[in-house]
């Protein structure tokens, strides 16, 4: 039984299994590290390195991220999901840029002041890419630290939160802080996991309170459960194809509202609605329902109907002026539409859903959908 101090089983513990291989711990920099754990804040490691490799090859620097436009940020955050992290990096960078000649800054105040950046995000930036002395709290080390002190309570409220703030203050060593934390998100993702812990390889199982008792499935306490609502919503798939190339019509999301500024087939509140704007682009052409899925925002359930509706290229023109705003679509003040290749990509943001029905076009055979 390995009896020394809880940090220094940590720190032995990483020497021996932590990753030491992944892209952003080569050649460390703050910038590197930084996009690094914005990417990993609801993602997995194996998600993450493709993404992380792609950013970093088209944004090398802070100054390149804050020069581009956010719909090419987007663009490479296509898939990761939770666009605000992408929107908040660009924000972000060009703060960098001006208020701080384009260097990332070294004072924990000047690094949480910057948006999408929180307490343990700081701290983690910070202490990983440059050894500075600070303690994290992200939900892997929140279940980690619940369970090792039987810490009870849901951790979103806030006197929990600050009990298990204390928890990490008080265990964080005062030397190796960097390998001390990478090991605490480590052991957090892959040992201490919410349905299946793997106690027999965790360094810090013995005193593990949770462990003790049998119950590390009662810590950390779950969200109390609220119903969140359903909502309907159709979603015109306009397609034209020519010469083995299919396009579909796009619109770009207003800023405010679900998927704010990325792009999304045109949609409609009711399939009524979605079947006389189809009429006014071609009366005579029928419309195949797609197969319907359920996307979950965190305060609803959104059940898309998707409907395809394929046109010859001379409705083309004529499709994207009954398809504004002004002629009764459901989606106020889009900004613009957009004929999008699925060979040929154009370099924008997709909604999720988007994503996936364009997907479905890519993989279903053409003659399938006729
Ligand atoms: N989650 C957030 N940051 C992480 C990191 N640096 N390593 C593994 N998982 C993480």
């Amino acid at each position: 039984m390995n009896t020394a101090p809880f940090s220094q089983r940590i720190i032995d513990w990483y020497r021996q299994f932590g990753r030491t291989t992944l892209p952003w711990q080569q050649h460390k920099t703050p910038y590197k590290v930084w996009i690094s754990e914005i990417m990993l804040q609801q993602t997995q490691v194996a998600t993450v390195i493709p993404y992380f490799e792609r950013f970093m090859a088209r944004f090398e620097s802070v100054t390149a991220l804050a020069n581009a436009d956010i719909d090419e940020v987007l663009h490479h955050w296509t898939g990761l999901g939770y666009y605000a992290r992408a929107r908040n990096l660009h924000k972000a960078a060009v703060i960098i840029r001006d208020k701080y000649h384009g260097e990332f800054p070294t004072q924990f105040d000047e690094v949480v002041a910057l948006p999408g950046i929180g307490r343990s995000t700081a701290g983690a930036i910070l202490s990983l890419a440059s050894g500075q002395h600070h303690a994290i709290l992200d939900g892997n080390v929140k279940r980690v630290l619940a369970r090792h002190h039987a810490v009870a309570g849901w951790p979103g409220l806030p006197k929990v939160e600050q009990q298990l703030w204390q928890l990490a203050d008080n265990l964080s060593p005062a030397e190796h802080i960097d390998q001390y934390n990478q090991a605490m998100m480590d052991i957090g993702a892959t040992l201490c996991t919410r349905s299946k812990p793997a106690c027999e390889r965790c360094p810090v199982a013995f005193d593990c309170q949770a462990q003790r008792q049998g119950r590390q499935k009662d810590f950390p306490e779950k969200k109390p459960k609220k119903t969140i609502p359903v909502k309907n919503g159709f979603l015109l798939v306009l397609r034209q194809q020519q010469h083995e190339q299919q396009q579909v019509l796009l619109q770009q999301r207003p800023p405010a509202g679900i998927w704010g500024g990325l792009w999304c087939f045109p949609e409609f509140s009711t399939e009524a609605e979605l079947k006389a704007a189809a009429a006014k682009i071609n009366a005579a052409a029928s419309l195949h329902p797609l197969p319907a899925f359920r996307h979950t925002f965190s305060h609803f359930h959104f059940d898309i109907q998707p409907v395809l509706l394929n046109i010859a290229a001379a409705d083309n023109a004529f499709s994207e002026t009954m398809l504004m705003p002004q002629a009764g679509n459901a989606v106020m003040e889009a900004k613009a539409t957009l004929w999008y290749n699925l060979t040929q990509p154009s370099r924008v943001g997709l909604a999720a859903a988007t994503e996936r029905i364009i997907a479905s076009l890519q993989t279903a055979s053409i003659k399938e959908l006729e």
